[in-house]
């Protein structure tokens, strides 16, 4: 096993050789935020990897987020360093599901969270991220929108967009986000009084509801960068606070619950982005078809960008 600062060397050097950008969610590995050359949540990420000029893209996110950068990019190479990194919400959603609710309400727009599987996504009519879930449910063209996989995100949309939201699947969940509770926060709310409490829409309803901020991982980060306050209850993955810790170095982040961490998101190590970079493996390949369709709900998306950041 390398030291780390022969493989962080390592990494830089085939990343040179190789023309390959390096793509980290907010929630992964220290070491591994500080070893890429982006950092951010969904939207962002999808933005970097539609506007890339690097010829490899290594993903250190769960798939469907690799896969959203293999869609946008069918020409270039998407590498994910640990294929195992799946997504338990995406997975709540099969493709088979979403076409049955087609079929039952035939009038309703279809809009999936972006933790969705490629071939669910193919069959919707946008996609969305936490950060402009409300914004994507107002641009479709109907009334009545079924919205999946996640039941709490599809909560937050509809009370910030007013259109009736069907969620599909009724009860789909992210796990980690789950651990969160109103009453865990209003203990630490004694403890830090004038903390500011900043929320996932991911978490359950009544939790968002006595936080003062709600958004997607990159809002909380703006959020916290921007806020007079110094001391933050953050209630989502903890990965998000080694960002927040590095760049607000005042001030205090204290997690809303310390375990709450997304094993797949650490998959990625050093190791693992070497040896990516090394043996061009894991590539992200998807089926034509599958990939030609669900482009088309993600472009919808990232044309709306402008209104969203
Ligand atoms: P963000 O889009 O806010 O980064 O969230 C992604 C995610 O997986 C949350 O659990
Ligand atoms: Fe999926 Fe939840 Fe992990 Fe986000 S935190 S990648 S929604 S399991």
């Amino acid at each position: 096993m390398s030291g780390q600062s022969d493989l962080v060397e390592r990494i830089m050097r085939l990343k040179g050789e190789k023309k390959a950008v390096i793509l980290a969610h907010n929630y992964q590995r220290p070491e591994v935020q500080d070893v890429a050359d982006f950092v951010g949540d969904s939207l962002e990420l999808s933005l970097c990897a539609a506007q890339t000029d690097a010829k490899i893209i290594v993903f250190c996110g769960v798939n469907f987020m690799a896969e959203t950068a293999a869609i946008l990019n069918p020409d270039k190479m998407v590498l994910i360093p640990d294929a195992n990194a799946l997504c338990p919400l995406a997975s709540m959603l099969p493709a088979d599901l979403v076409r049955l609710y087609r079929r039952k309400y035939p009038g309703a727009k279809i809009v999936l969270y972006i933790n969705s599987l490629a071939e669910a996504k193919a069959y919707c009519d946008a996609v969305c991220t936490s950060a402009n879930a409300a914004e994507i449910v107002n641009r479709v063209d109907s009334e009545t929108v079924l919205f999946g996989p996640d039941a709490n995100l599809a909560s937050y949309a509809q009370t910030k967009s007013g259109k009736k939201i069907i969620p599909i699947p009724q009860y789909g969940f992210c796990p980690v986000h789950k651990l969160f509770s109103k009453d865990d926060i209003i203990r630490l709310k004694k403890v830090y009084p004038d903390a500011e409490v900043m929320a996932h829409p991911e978490c359950n309803p009544d939790v968002w509801e006595i936080a003062d901020f709600v958004g997607s991982t990159s809002r909380m980060y703006r959020e916290a960068m921007a806020s007079k306050a110094s001391k933050f209850i953050v209630a989502t993955e903890v990965g998000l606070l080694h960002r927040l810790r590095k760049d607000r170095r005042g001030a205090v982040f204290i997690p809303a619950y310390e375990e709450a961490i997304c094993v797949n998101m650490r998959l990625h190590t050093l190791e693992k982005i070497y040896l990516c970079l090394r043996d061009e493996k894991y590539e992200v390949k998807l089926p034509e078809k599958i990939a030609l369709r669900a482009r088309e709900p993600i472009e919808f998306m990232l044309k709306t960008r402008e209104t969203q950041r």
